[in-house]
């Protein structure tokens, strides 16, 4: 049975949203941030290796929940599906994603940052959201004025969140989750510090909700 949105968001209080430069990264990662107790894992369509990390993750670390992030288009959408993945996050919304996404019955986070966007997003049937950039876009406040006409949205904030201010945003009852690069930092990639990555997601996975 595939996932629901909400379902993906549910996992665990931080979704960390990964960019990988080396495939060689991609399986020692996803084993530390499950061993941390994070196994929901957004890779990033943004480099030209993201598509054979998500296939060797899927293929090597079967626990991995992965999902792809930056999914612009259909094009993008159906590469990121061959490769394994399980869901969608997307930097904004489109009709035309969000119908495609359906019909292949994926789940889709897409993001809004304005009354309109979600309007947009909700009218399409979309209810579980990535609120994007969330800091630059009007953070805790900006979700606090929303929760007014939107109080049955679900909110995941991404964008300028961090171990120090995630708490801030997860305790508004409009904010199921949060994402964040933040558990996967690139010097800790380029060192091969997986010790590091598995220490910060304990730490996200002990953000209260
Ligand atoms: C992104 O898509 O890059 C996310 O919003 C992550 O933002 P961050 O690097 O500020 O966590």
């Amino acid at each position: 049975m595939s996932l629901t949105a909400l379902q993906v968001m549910q996992d665990a209080p931080v979704i960390p949203v990964i960019v990988l430069h080396d495939v060689a990264h991609a399986v020692p990662l996803a084993q530390a941030l499950i061993a941390g107790g994070i196994r929901t894992l957004e890779i990033t369509m943004r480099t030209p290796v993201a598509l054979d990390c998500m296939r060797a993750i899927c293929a090597e670390v079967p626990q991995a929940i992965v999902g792809a992030g930056t999914v612009c288009s259909t094009r993008d959408l159906d590469a990121c599906l061959a490769a394994g993945a399980r869901f969608a996050v997307s930097p904004g919304y489109t009709t035309q994603l969000g119908v495609d996404c359906r019909k292949r019955d994926v789940p889709l986070l897409p993001g809004v940052a304005t009354a309109s966007e979600i309007m947009l997003a909700q009218n399409d049937g979309y209810t579980a959201l990535k609120f994007f950039p969330a800091l630059q876009a009007g953070g805790v406040g900006m979700l606090k004025a929303l929760y007014g006409p939107f109080a049955h949205i679900q909110f995941c904030p991404t964008g300028g969140l961090t171990a120090q201010n995630a708490a801030e945003f997860l305790v508004l009852p409009n904010v199921v989750c949060v994402g964040g690069s933040w558990l996967v930092p690139a010097d800790a990639l380029l060192s091969a510090d997986y010790a590091r990555i598995e220490t910060l997601a304990r730490q996200a996975v002990q953000l209260a909700r």
